[in-house]
């Protein structure tokens, strides 16, 4: 057992399901409240974790965006970047694709510019710095109307390159993938890669993820575990190929558990289902305690473990020579 922990600890690991946004820890919360002049709604650190008390998406949501209230300069956004990818790093993290809402901030009067040149800069110190590659998706804040988002997607056409895919977050009742389906239509044909939140146990479920494989042609789904109510659409993801990024301790704090048993099924109907943290600072957990959540609850093996290691750097995005570099060093753990 003590020795598969440090296997977990110490295989390499690659991200795809990660707010930058919920990566704010309280320290760095209240350094850069002091900083912008910004009033927090405690006073300690304490306080604040004690005030992580999410029972679903919804409660969850309201402390994620008034945490976002302290995020005002670019060397906030890099702050913020910076910090997450040397906590990444000292977990075996190599490659990392990180969603950012830029809605969060322009809405609040942030330039976009500023968000994305922050993020930028962080990227490239980890990868010369840490060693760690990574890629950026712009999600889309789906309880704002869709032509805020198409609004967004134009506003990042001169920051295409820095950017491989968008994604869809935020509430999603009554916030259907197909309100958004002109967007993500003009994302593509941008060159943008497609992926969207499915979240666990929301109304419309099945629905949604069905919207996301037939009419929008996502190519990957994020959380997307209530797949398992319709097995036609489970053979299609798996047909396809796409990753589903399940977020384990994420789903305790925002539903009824962490859905080991759905990721197990998954895993065993050889869907390219992986393992990730979406929101650690909220959720106190990052990808490796995450990791030791499934293998404690399945008893899964180190072959198993390798497996959705591999499932993930397969669904992800990463440049082939990102890819094989990893491949080569799973390789080397059988
Ligand atoms: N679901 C929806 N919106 C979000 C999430 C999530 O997991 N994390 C941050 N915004
Ligand atoms: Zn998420």
């Amino acid at each position: 057992m003590a020795d598969l922990e440090e296997f977990v600890r110490s295989m390499p690991k690659c991200e795809l399901h990660l707010h930058i946004e919920g990566t704010l820890e309280p320290e760095l919360k209240f350094r850069l409240a002091a900083r912008n002049g910004v009033e927090l709604p405690y006073r300690t650190v304490e306080e604040a974790r004690a005030a992580y008390d999410f029972h679903d998406l919804t409660s969850f949501l309201v402390g994620y965006y008034q945490g976002m209230s302290v995020l005002v300069t670019e060397p906030d956004f890099y702050e913020l970047a910076y910090a997450y990818f040397e906590r990444a790093a000292a977990e075996g993290v190599k490659h990392a694709e990180i969603f950012f809402d830029p809605q969060g901030h322009t809405s609040r009067g942030v330039e976009f510019a500023t968000v994305i040149k922050g993020l930028r800069r962080a990227q490239l110190d980890a990868r010369r710095v840490l060693g760690l590659h990574s890629q950026l998706i712009m999600c889309f804040l789906r309880d704002f109307q869709a032509e805020y988002a198409m609004a967004t997607l134009l506003e990042s056409l001169p920051y295409k390159d820095w950017i491989t895919g968008v994604g869809l977050d935020s509430d999603e009742r009554g916030n259907p993938p197909e309100k958004f389906a002109a967007v993500f239509a003009r994302a593509r044909a941008e060159g943008y890669l497609l992926t969207m939140h499915c979240d666990v146990d929301q109304e419309n479920s099945v629905e949604h993820i069905r919207q996301c494989l037939e009419d929008i042609g996502v190519d990957r789904i994020d959380h997307g575990v209530n797949i398992l109510e319709n097995p036609a659409l489970v053979e299609e993801v798996r047909r396809r190929g796409l990753g589903v990024t399940v977020c384990p301790v994420s789903n305790r704090f925002v539903t009824d558990g962490t859905k080991s048993a759905e990721l197990k099924r998954l895993l065993d109907a050889g869907v390219r289902v992986t393992v990730n943290s979406d929101d650690p600072a909220y959720f106190t957990a990052y990808v490796t305690e995450n990791l030791l959540t499934v293998q404690r609850e399945l008893d899964l093996d180190p072959k198993q473990l390798v497996a959705l290691q591999r499932n993930a750097i397969e669904a992800s995005w990463a440049p082939p020579a990102v890819r094989q570099a990893f491949l080569d060093e799973l390789a080397t753990l059988g």
